[in-house]
């Protein structure tokens, strides 16, 4: 085991179980270079033990912040394999910083806004993600967030931990009910209709906007203008594409209801947060909830920060232990696949086999 404080290579073809070593057929013989891997981050044990079982020398990025742009653009130089989360930017400049060599770029989420899909096709490189395992997660996050706006739960945690409770009172923190209320959903795919599924069992009506769909879970179609007039709740699960890019803008807020809650799980910039703050801060809309902000992390200074009537949590979508293992498993499969020349089990480019 090499180590440069943040960066750790292994090299030894063996794994630790228990207090046992096994050691393991690598997928290239002894007398082949073995590829050169990097892992931008220590992700969990699953994934990570399944890469090492297959090429036990990598290097990964094992401090608790991403790598600085710098560390990432020198250490990525030659590699064959890149395994990176979203914190990572992969554009043209890192692309041509890894070198022409590089056989796949895979990334432990499901979203890869932040990897520019297009000029990777360009140059032939497969992009992996993990679709599918953080559904259910994401979706609980979602309506954990669509609960706490709607009864106003972290603004009361808020109050009570101020010493402010003195008594039970019948008009204290009054919410939103879910029974009997419209959730409209923009955006669904398979984290919106598990959302719709969740919704079922709460009484609430569904109806979603998205061209491409079918109805599921009791839910109908309807046109964007529609759902925001109909909607006490609305939660977004589009992916950020140029398309969608301020999608949530002072036009769309001004067509929702007064009474209603936006829940944003999916990403920040598909929100323009100017004009959000000023609904909130005017009582245009009642609340809003969100996971993603624009930049992640928020500073500090954000003027969304100063209102109660706004939930924000940092990116936890997927912040489940089984989630994060499978996400971390299917990311290591990508990368394996892909140095193996072999077709991603999860390609986020299918175009670049065409
Ligand atoms: C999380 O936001 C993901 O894209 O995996």
């Amino acid at each position: 085991m090499q180590t440069d404080g943040i960066f750790q290579s292994t090299d030894k073809a063996m794994t630790r179980v228990g207090l046992f070593y096994f050691w393991h057929e690598p997928d290239y013989t002894l007398d082949m270079t073995p590829p050169k891997i990097l892992i931008t981050r220590l992700i969990p044990d699953l994934g990570l033990n399944l890469v090492k079982e297959h090429f036990p020398t990598l290097e990964v990025f094992t401090a608790d912040l991403p790598p600085t742009r710098e560390q990432l653009l020198e250490k990525v130089r030659g590699v064959d394999g890149l395994l990176c989360l979203l914190t990572e930017r992969i554009d043209t400049e890192l692309m041509d910083a890894i070198g022409p060599q590089v056989k796949v770029i895979s990334s432990m989420s499901v979203g890869v806004d932040h990897i520019d899909l297009a000029e990777a096709t360009k140059r032939g490189i497969p992009i992996g993600n993990t679709p599918g395992v953080l559904t259910d997660a994401t979706a609980d996050q979602a309506f954990a967030l669509l609960l706490a706006a709607a009864r106003r739960i972290t603004e009361a945690e808020r109050f009570l931990r101020a010493g402010k409770w003195i008594t039970w009172c019948p008009s204290l923190f009054l919410g939103a009910d879910l029974h009997g209320a419209t959730l409209g959903i923009v955006g669904f795919g398979r984290i919106g209709q598990a959302v719709a599924k969740r919704a079922q069992g709460f009484g609430l009506r569904v109806i979603y906007h998205d061209p491409t769909a079918q109805p599921a879970f009791g839910s109908q179609p309807a046109e964007l203008d529609d759902l925001l007039r109909e909607s006490d709740f609305v939660s977004i699960h589009v992916p950020l594409t140029q398309k969608t890019k301020h999608l949530v803008d002072a036009e769309f807020l001004s067509k929702m209801k007064s009474n209603a809650v936006l829940v944003n799980t999916a990403r920040g910039g598909v929100v323009d947060q100017t004009a959000l703050y000023v609904a909130l801060k005017s009582k245009r809309i009642f609340a809003a909830a969100l996971d993603v902000t624009d930049p992640e992390p928020l500073p500090m200074d954000s003027p969304l920060l100063e209102l109660e009537n706004c939930i924000i949590v940092p990116h936890l979508g997927s912040a489940s232990k089984w989630t994060r293992d499978q996400m971390s498993l299917l990311a290591a499969q990508n990368l394996i696949a892909g140095l193996n020349g072999e077709r991603l089990p999860h390609c986020a480019n299918p175009d670049v086999y065409r």
